[in-house]
């Protein structure tokens, strides 16, 4: 199963990719988790990325194509992944579109997270994330057992640099003018279906496999 989930950021598409790799047992790809560790491990492209991140605009389609074709090769990512965050402009799904004819898949479904901005601002400003795994917490919507520590790794959890308020809202134009489009581009192979964001997560959580059981 090829999954590409799409939506704001903040929409929750982190939150439901973890939930989803646990049931299908396939790899969540996400274009920031992987950026977010080259900017942790200082490599040539986590140089070359991070003030775009911090500054809440996207990475050149170039690097993040590069990247995702070399991750894409992986022997895990034959059964089938999550996209998480990918693609996001339309020379990015056209590269996509290359890679895929490249190495024969297609996508199965695309799911739209819609969720409306006045929610997106208050679940980043309370959002904790474990750096290493990628687990996003909320202090009021997903509390971690102890607070600010990572229920699994017991390891302390960090606000990320990028959800500064006025950074969310440069992020949530950048998403309405170059990353909804997708939403045309896909419409026309009739592979897209929406879900309603807004609820909690478990309820999302469920819609989402609901719509997954049937492709
Ligand atoms: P990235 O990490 O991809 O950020 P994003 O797409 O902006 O999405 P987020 O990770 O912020 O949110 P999410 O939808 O995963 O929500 P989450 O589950 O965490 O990208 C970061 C940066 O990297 C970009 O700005 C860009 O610079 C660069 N980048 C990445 N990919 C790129 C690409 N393809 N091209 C170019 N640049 C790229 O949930 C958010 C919060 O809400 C959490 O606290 C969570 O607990 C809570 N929550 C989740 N669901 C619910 C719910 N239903 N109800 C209440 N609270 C909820």
């Amino acid at each position: 199963m090829k999954i590409l989930l799409l939506g704001p950021p903040g929409g929750g598409k982190g939150t439901q990719a973890k939930l989803l790799i646990n049931k299908y047992k396939i790899p969540q790809i996400s274009t920031g988790d992987i950026l977010r560790k080259h900017v942790d491990n200082k490599t040539n492209l986590g140089q070359k990325a991070n003030a775009y991140m911090q500054n809440g605009e996207l990475v050149p389609d170039n690097l993040i194509l590069n990247m995702i074709k070399k991750r894409l090769s992986e022997n895990d990512s034959k059964g089938g992944y999550i996209l998480d965050g990918f693609p996001r402009t339309i020379p990015q799904a056209e590269g996509l579109d290359n890679i895929l004819n490249e190495l024969n898949q297609t996508l199965d479904i695309v799911i739209l997270l819609d969720v409306k901005d006045s929610d997106i601002i208050e679940r980043m400003s309370g959002r904790r994330m474990h750096l290493k795994s990628g687990r996003v917490y909320h202090i009021k919507f997903n509390p971690p057992k102890i607070k600010d520590i990572d229920d699994i790794t017991n390891e302390k959890l960090v606000i990320r640099k990028d959800d500064h308020p006025e950074t969310v809202k440069k992020r949530l134009k950048i998403y309405h003018k170059t990353t909804k489009p997708l939403i045309n581009y896909y419409n026309s192979r009739n592979i897209v279906s929406s879900i309603n964001g807004n609820n909690d997560i478990n309820k999302v959580h469920q819609n989402l496999i609901d719509l997954i059981k049937n492709v």
